[in-house]
């Protein structure tokens, strides 16, 4: 079986966890320190925090800038459940506006009719591997005096014209094992704001400075030298492994190009690091991915209940009409996407999808 994902780990990730484990630090080491200024320094920004999760990351952002019971966060719909649970972990609320129908991101232009007296912040999400307008979003904020967080989990060295993914003021990171990048679990806030930054440090160590003062009511959110071992040796990868991925994006393209299916797409200006390849294969996409998998291509569906949908959010009585999330979720299909996909491997899912697409629009040409 060929599956949607597969961690680029190998003997210099061995022999980086090795050599920790070997220095018996193993946590409260150098390597936490050394992979922050690495990353702070290849996002272009002048803080990066390493966390135990991009959760997390999420949480001590909403949390840092003091947001709560009342307040409002305008966000999407289509994303991981944790863009939207780590905005309920401080109290606040979030406000659902709809994606725009090619990039999956964030539509702008339905920003400024969501704002009430209680909106707080903007999260948008970098889905996919693509970062959304953050100029348009960044404007409407600054008219509102809102604050922007970018849900930036997926887009590791993702571009926006000219800027790095995570270099706008507030963002954090997922390291999880099928990430870009990965630490198997971990993840990172950056941050262009001292104090947040400042707090963080904090929140993330039981509120501690000096042991056993406890300044502010903390937790413990901390990566381990373990993981930033592993890293940094993933971040020095980051760049030939990006190139890898929008070399099979390319490809992919190539071969579907002829059949009745949404290609990826993304707008000038702004590089796409293919988290995922992600198409629109329209109403019988369920019959296509079993069709895949039969074929020996596991393929994901990202996300196929929105999270205005879920049950619990459904508890809150948060009302949401968003088509376009709608749409995405019953219509679209991620294919396997990651570094170590060979040519023959590839060549296997492009053959499984064109058979599927075929069959499946044999009697009218087209898929809605
Ligand atoms: C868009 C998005 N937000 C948040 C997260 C949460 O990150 P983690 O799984 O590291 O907690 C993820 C990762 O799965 C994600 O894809």
């Amino acid at each position: 079986m060929i599956p949607p994902a597969r961690p680029d780990l190998g003997p210099e990730e061995i022999a980086a966890v090795t050599e920790v484990l070997n220095s018996g630090m193993i946590a409260g080491g150098r390597r936490v320190a050394e992979l922050e200024d690495r990353w702070a320094d290849f996002c272009g920004v002048k803080h990066a925090i390493a966390l135990a999760n991009g959760t997390v990351a999420l949480m001590s952002i909403f949390a840092g800038l003091g947001l709560g019971p009342g307040d409002e966060v305008i966000t999407v719909s289509h994303t991981f459940n944790a863009t939207v649970s780590s905005i309920l972990f401080t109290g606040a609320s979030p406000v659902f506006v709809d994606i725009e129908p090619d990039t999956y991101l964030m539509d702008a232009g339905r920003i400024e009719a969501a704002i009430t007296p209680r909106t707080r912040a903007i999260c948008p999400v970098s889905l996919f591997g693509l970062v959304a307008d953050m100029d348009a979003i960044q404007a409407i904020a600054d008219r509102h005096g809102l604050t922007v967080v970018e849900d930036a989990c997926q887009a590791h060295g993702a571009q926006y014209r000219g800027r790095r993914a995570g270099s706008f003021g507030y963002a954090a990171f997922s390291l999880y094992g099928t990430k870009n990048m990965t630490t198997g679990e971990g993840g990172f806030v950056t941050t262009v704001d001292d104090r947040l930054a400042d707090w963080i440090r904090l929140y993330r160590n039981q509120g501690m400075r000096e042991r056993y003062h406890h300044e502010i009511l903390g937790y413990n959110f901390r990566m381990t030298d373990i993981a930033a071992a592993i890293g940094l040796v993933q971040l020095d990868k980051l760049e030939r492994n990006t190139a890898r991925r929008q070399e099979i994006a390319r490809r992919y393209d190539e071969a579907f190009a002829d059949l009745p299916v949404i290609l990826p797409t993304w707008p000038e200006g702004r590089t796409h690091v293919f988290h995922q390849y992600t198409l629109g294969v329209g109403p019988t996409r369920d019959q296509i991915v079993a069709d895949m998998k039969t074929a020996g291509v596991i393929c994901g569906i990202y996300y196929p209940i929105p999270c205005h949908r879920q049950a619990y959010v459904l508890e809150l009585g948060l009302e949401a009409d968003l088509p376009n999330t709608d749409a995405a979720a019953a219509s679209s299909m991620s294919l396997p996407m990651y570094p170590g996909l060979t040519e023959a491997e590839q060549s296997q899912v492009i053959e499984a999808l064109r058979t599927s697409i075929l069959a499946n629009t044999a009697s009218t040409g087209k898929l809605s």
